[in-house]
């Protein structure tokens, strides 16, 4: 077996950190999460710190502002990636110190996950932290440490789920993209990339270990998914067999609208202008000197595209059951995201494990809950544009799941039943099968 580095991530806990940590680990990487003491004992992360130690992650306690704790961490592994958030990223030259007193790592990866610097083009906010990323990398160069610059460029999540509406929870997975009315930045036809979360990850970790990565620039740039605003819209237009009005918030509009906004919602803004506008994420090669690009680096890599993200992702209630399973089955086959509710007794419960592990073999993503733990239904099903219930005939009663709060985006279709891609809350009082 080939050698496996051993990673660290820090800011591991963070958004797009968890994927990492999360495929370091299921790819066989020995891997450490730098947490802080705060966070390790923070109710809000505790479900995310504890599917770590399941995953055999190893937990060390740090802070980038503790140097010592920095580098006994970073002394233990071969990799290190940071995923620190926007506002740490100038700190990074912390990790930076660490590395080189610790004088063992082969590779660093520092938290860019964004797009070629064209800072030229970007207005403040983002400009200036294009260019504090930018001075990180002539930090890592004039330490002569070893590394790796990913640029992920867009992440799905933060656009596909809701063409980049303010989102309602942190996530951004929480609302679904409109069905009325789309306000489109700029003029809609500047070429932009959005890849999954996981995609990203996968990319990152095959990375680390990859000499045709050293010391060069790692763009995500899968071809599907280099598509313009106008084309993402009528994807979607074309699955819900609906059009969409649209509006457009032309660039002078849009700079007027950062210069009056405050934080963090100009930087936001300068984002948007950045990607849609000045069409920061695709208006530069790659160049082959320095740069590689992933999904021909690796075209093992069955990425997602922007089409498949937008498919409906389909919860079953009672998918363990006698006609749930195949329903569970149907839906994965079919290429939708599919999740199937497991009450905890039953995934631990030898007789349906074959069933299950067969669920977790064809990519089904296994939500633990109960109809009966109200908490449990309403973040499953927040996860899911629709539900399909296949409770037993002795539950008739699915009071559980219509107390759950409508969610303002998701409200109207449920209304209608003209198409099935429409059938989503229905299914759970009217449509029981
Ligand atoms: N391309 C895109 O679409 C896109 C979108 C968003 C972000 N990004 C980029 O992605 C990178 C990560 O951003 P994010 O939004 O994922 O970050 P985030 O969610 O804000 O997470 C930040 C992480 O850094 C950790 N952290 C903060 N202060 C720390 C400290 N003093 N010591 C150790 N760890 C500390 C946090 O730990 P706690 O859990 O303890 O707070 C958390 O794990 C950034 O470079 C950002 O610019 C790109």
């Amino acid at each position: 077996m080939a050698h496996k580095s051993k990673i660290l991530i820090i800011g591991g806990t963070g958004y797009i950190g968890k994927y990492i940590v999360e495929e370091s680990a299921k790819s066989g990487h020995p891997t450490f999460a730098l947490v802080r003491e705060n966070t390790a004992s923070n109710p809000e992360k505790s479900k995310l710190i504890e599917s770590f130690k399941s995953s055999g992650v190893t937990l060390l306690n740090g802070d980038i502002y503790r140097h010592e704790s920095l580098v006994r961490a970073v002394k233990q592994v071969d990799v290190v990636i940071s995923a620190v958030g926007i506002q740490q990223i100038a700190d990074q030259v912390n990790i930076i110190a660490a590395i080189k007193e610790a004088g063992n790592v082969k590779r660093f990866l520092p938290s860019e996950f964004g797009s070629a610097m064209d800072r030229a083009k970007a207005v403040d906010p983002i400009k200036h932290h294009l260019g504090v990323k930018a001075s990180i990398r002539r930090s890592i160069e004039a330490q002569g440490i070893p590394y790796t610059y990913l640029l992920s460029n867009g992440f799905a999540g933060y656009f596909l789920p809701n063409f980049g509406i303010a989102r309602t929870g942190g996530t951004g997975r929480f609302t679904a993209p409109p069905r009325d009315k789309v306000e489109i930045i700029g003029d809609g036809n500047t070429k932009v990339i959005f890849s999954k979360e996981e995609d990203i990850a996968t990319y990152t970790i095959k990375a680390v270990d990859d000499p045709r990565t050293l010391n060069k620039v790692l763009h995500i740039r899968p071809p599907a998914n280099i598509l313009s605003f106008n084309e993402i819209v009528s994807l979607w237009e074309k699955k819900i067999g609906k059009t969409l009005e649209k509006t457009y918030l032309l660039e002078d509009q849009l700079l007027k609208k950062i210069q009056e906004s405050p934080s963090p919602l100009n930087l936001r803004l300068s984002i948007k202008h950045a990607t849609f506008v000045k069409g920061n994420l695709t208006n530069s090669e790659v160049k082959t000197s320095f740069g590689v690009e992933a999904s021909e680096l690796y075209p093992e890599v069955k990425y997602s595209t922007a089409d498949e993200y937008l498919d409906h992702e389909i919860l079953t209630i009672g998918g363990t059951g006698y006609i749930g399973k195949y329903i569970v089955e149907e839906s994965a086959k079919a290429g939708h995201p599919t999740f199937a509710l497991v009450r905890e007794n039953t995934a631990s419960n030898p007789e349906k494990s074959k069933l299950i592990e067969s669920f977790k073999s064809t990519g089904v993503t296994l939500l633990h809950g109960d109809i009966y733990h109200h908490e449990s239904l309403v973040k499953t099903i927040m996860q899911v544009d629709v539900v399909i219930s296949t409770l037993g005939c002795w539950i008739t009663r699915t009071d559980s799941c219509s107390s759950l709060p409508a969610r303002e985006s998701r409200a109207e279709p449920r209304k209608s039943l003209s198409n099935p891609r429409d059938w989503t809350f229905h299914s759970r009082t009217s449509r029981q099968i």
